[in-house]
């Protein structure tokens, strides 16, 4: 599956305004692990700058604890506050890591910027060792730009 061919499925998702932001973004949570066979756990955490936490809006894959990260906390939490994607090719090597299954290998954040403030990221979780290369950063990248159009 080329991820370039998974653009307009996630346009049309975003684009339905006849059902909330929420049950859209939980939508391209369930279309993208559904399409991408090391997409295992796919997930929208959001920002709260005022208790520098983020918070878990959607998501698809194993529920999991982590609904709410302090910034700093974990590489969602490192990426609250670098603005910097974070490809980890072996979750077992990071230190400030949070673990959600023992089954993850590798996980890619990406940050979601509306008018140049990070609001928050796509975070994404493999059972496979070293899944995610740029081409998943930059259609990454592509989707969290879609979000921030409706939100
Ligand atoms: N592994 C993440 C926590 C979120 S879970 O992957 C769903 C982290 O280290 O921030």
């Amino acid at each position: 599956m080329q991820l370039e061919e998974l653009k307009a499925e996630v346009g049309h998702i975003l684009s339905n305004d006849s059902i909330s932001i929420d049950a859209r973004l939980t939508s391209v949570c369930e279309y993208l692990q559904n399409k991408v066979t090391y997409y295992d756990w796919v997930g929208f955490y959001f920002a709260n700058h005022n208790t520098k936490t983020l918070h878990l809006r959607a998501f698809a894959g194993e529920p999991t604890d982590h609904v709410e990260i302090p910034f700093g906390k974990g590489i969602c939490g490192q990426v609250a506050v670098s603005n910097n994607n974070f490809v980890v090719p072996d979750v077992n090597a990071q230190d400030n890591y949070i673990s959600c299954s023992i089954d993850v290998k590798s996980e890619v954040v990406i940050p979601l910027f509306k008018n140049g403030v990070n609001l928050g990221q796509i975070d994404i979780d493999s059972h496979t060792v070293d899944a995610f290369d740029e081409e998943d950063e930059r259609f990454l990248e592509w989707v969290n730009q879609q979000v921030a159009e409706i939100l």
